[in-house]
Formats: C-alpha cells, structure tokens, sequence
C-alpha cells in the first residue's frame, strides 16, 4: 500500500476502524461504571452482593481487553515484538475466556429472560473463538489463528455495541414498544450483525471470489478451444 495511504504503519481505513472501536470502549466503560454504582448504591442489592461482585470481575477482566485488541493486530508490533505479542496474546486470551465465562453465569439470572439466550450462546461462542485461536497459534497456523481472533474480537465488542444501540433504539427500533422486547432483539442484532459481516469478509467474499475466477478460466479455456 502507497505511503500516503498509511498512518501509524496501518491504512488509513483501520485507524479510523479502531479509532471508532476505541471510543465506542470509552463509552462503554464510562456507562458500566455509573451502572455499577446505581447498581450497588441500591439498598435491594448492596456493594458486595454475589451479582454485583461478579460484575466488578467481569468489569475488570474485560475492560482491558477492548484497549489491548487493536495493539495485538497491529502487524508492526507482531513483526517488531513476537514474544510480547505471544505473551499479552496469552493474557489476553485467558481474559477473554473468563470474561465470557462470567457473561454466561450472569446470564442464567439476568433479569430480561427472553436475551439469557442470546448472552449464553455467544458467551460460549466467545469461549470456543478464543480457544480455536490459541489451538490454531500454537499448532503454528497463524491465517486461522488470526481468523479465529477477528471472530473472537467481533463477539467481544459486541457488548459494547450493545450499549450503544441502548442510547438509540428509539431510532432503530420506533416499531417494539415492549421494553424487554427491544433488549433481546437488539442483543441478538449486536451479536449477529458484526459475525455475518465477519464471515462476509472472511468467507463467503472469497468463496464467491473464487468462484468467479474460476468461471473466467473455464470461459478462457473454451474460447482456446473454440479457436482449435
Ligand atoms: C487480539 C488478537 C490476538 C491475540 C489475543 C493473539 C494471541 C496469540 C497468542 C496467545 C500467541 C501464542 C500462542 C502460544 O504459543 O501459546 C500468538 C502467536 C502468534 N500470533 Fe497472535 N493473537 C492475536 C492476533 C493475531 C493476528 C491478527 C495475527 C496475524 C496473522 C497473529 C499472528 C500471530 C503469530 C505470527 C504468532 C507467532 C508469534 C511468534 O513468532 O512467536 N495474531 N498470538
């Protein structure tokens, strides 16, 4: 890619991706910390009732992770620092599956029943991105490694996206007036969302791009023929 199209050592189009990420992260934690308080501030509740405690542990474990992420797919930093990728990666990692562990078991009780299964299947698809990841890194195949991250961070923010599409529903969703309705559609809309797009990229553009190459042979191949 030509100089100009290129800042801190990546295109311009991912500083503006992470940049987006990274302040959609700043919200999202600006807003659990205030829910938090209210939260523990509620006589009902109390600062160190089993709920609120494994809110904080999730809080803690998964904050840093939307921070860490667009260093680990930085290709300057792999490229200058493989150990320190390996060994914030394995953090990284860890914290990913415990965050996610913890989303399942806060789920089981969330008070909104119709989102406990869209939160449980992606916490376990989250669990199961990550550790694909780790698999494919340490049997050394690093194009699924890296594909298994992108899926794993897709799922991760996804509860960031959550929040944010809190704040504007009304916009997105005039039509749902039940409020526990809109939770759990809009749950399953900020998982399933930035997967499908994922997979777009990852996937199926390939295997249509594929596909279409391959036509383009065959039509060469039979004009050659044709012209026998
Ligand atoms: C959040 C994103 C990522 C995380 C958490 C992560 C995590 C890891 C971990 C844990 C390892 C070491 C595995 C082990 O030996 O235990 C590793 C190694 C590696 N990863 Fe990643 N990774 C991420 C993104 C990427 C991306 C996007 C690529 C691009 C291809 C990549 C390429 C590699 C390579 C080349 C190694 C081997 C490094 C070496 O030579 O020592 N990783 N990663």
């Amino acid at each position: 890619m030509a100089a100009s199209k290129r800042l801190l050592g990546v295109g311009k189009f991912w500083v503006a991706f992470w940049t987006v990420l990274l302040l959609a992260s700043a919200y999202f934690v600006v807003e659990s910390l205030v829910y938090v308080i209210y939260a523990a501030s509620d006589p009902d509740v109390g600062p160190l009732s089993p709920r609120i405690l494994s809110i904080y542990i999730h809080g803690a474990l998964a904050i840093p992770l939307l921070f860490v992420a667009p260093l680990q797919f930085h290709p300057g930093f792999r490229k200058s620092y493989p150990q320190a990728h390996r060994w914030t990666g394995r953090v990284f990692l860890t914290t990913s599956i415990l965050t996610a562990a913890l989303a399942i078991v806060l789920a089981l009780d969330y008070e909104f029943v119709g989102s406990r299964p869209a939160l449980m299947i992606f916490g376990l698809l989250w669990i199961f991105f990550s550790a694909c990841a780790w698999f494919c890194a340490r049997h050394g195949d690093y194009a699924a490694h890296r594909a298994f991250m992108i899926r794993s961070v897709a799922v991760g923010f996804a509860f960031v996206w959550i929040r944010l599409l809190r704040v504007s529903q009304d916009w997105f969703f005039p039509f749902i007036e039940d409020p526990e309705m809109r939770t759990t559609v809009r749950e399953f809309v900020c998982f399933i969302v930035p997967l499908l797009a994922v997979e777009i990229w990852l996937s199926y553009w390939p295997a249509l791009k594929r596909a279409g190459r391959q036509r383009a042979q065959r039509h060469d191949l039979s004009q050659d023929v044709q012209m026998l």
